[in-house]
């Protein structure tokens, strides 16, 4: 499974690259609005030194929300750099922007999925991913992992080349269930993607290590 990161943060990025595990970045509206970046070009620029920071894809996303304006942003937005995907929302513009993207040989990442027909309708317009949110359907007593495994059993009936990309990743149980399910991406906060790391017996056993070590060795 892909470990994207799930930020506009430059600082948290570069910690994630230097970890060597990341794979790309997604950002939103409200994850740039969170770090200040105002206006388009500012965005831009933003977007351009994300992709120069990771090794892989950065979702950039469209504010539009009619077709004619989806697709000149998601044009403009695949311009900035080669390893920008284009984030559109699963509207019915939305699905005919990503057609059309798709077809001029822009990668696009379908957000906003909180269905598996919604999956289904952006994998046959041609996206390379689609973003269902796990966290946010949790919030509502639902069940975010089960819609997970959903587009996972739909996508394995059909020869899609979309890849599932889990969206609104809460904590580390999280990603290991999204890796039991067979996401193909998990885009996390880089609180989660640590905490993976984390374990008592992983503690208690390091520190008897050393211990015994300094026994004998002083
Ligand atoms: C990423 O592509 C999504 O926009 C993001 O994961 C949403 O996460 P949230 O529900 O924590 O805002």
């Amino acid at each position: 499974m892909k470990f994207f990161l799930d930020t506009a943060n430059l600082e948290q990025i570069k910690e994630a690259q230097q970890l060597g595990v990341l794979d790309g970045v997604t950002t939103n509206p409200s994850l740039m609005a969170k770090e200040g970046i105002k206006g388009e070009e500012a965005c831009n620029k933003h977007y351009i030194d994300i992709c120069n920071i990771v090794d892989g894809d950065v979702s950039a996303e469209v504010i539009a929300t009619d077709y004619e304006g989806m697709i000149k942003e998601g044009e403009a937005l695949a311009k900035l750099h080669e390893q920008i995907v284009v984030k559109v929302p699963v509207t019915l513009d939305g699905i005919k922007a990503i057609k059309y993207l798709t077809s001029k040989g822009i990668r696009t990442n379908c957000t906003l999925i909180f269905s598996a027909g919604q999956a289904l309708l952006a994998a046959k317009a041609g996206a390379t991913y689609v973003s269902p949110f796990i966290g946010r359907l949790d919030d509502i007593s639902a069940d975010g992992l089960l819609l997970i495994e959903e587009i996972r059993e739909v996508f394995d009936n059909y020869t899609y080349d979309t890849e599932i990309l889990a969206a609104s990743v809460r904590h580390t149980m999280h990603i290991v269930e999204c890796a039991k399910i067979g996401a193909d991406v998990a885009t996390c906060p880089l609180s989660a993607i640590k905490g993976l790391l984390k374990h008592p017996l992983t503690d208690s056993g390091l520190a008897q290590f050393l211990a015994d070590h300094k026994k004998l060795n002083g």
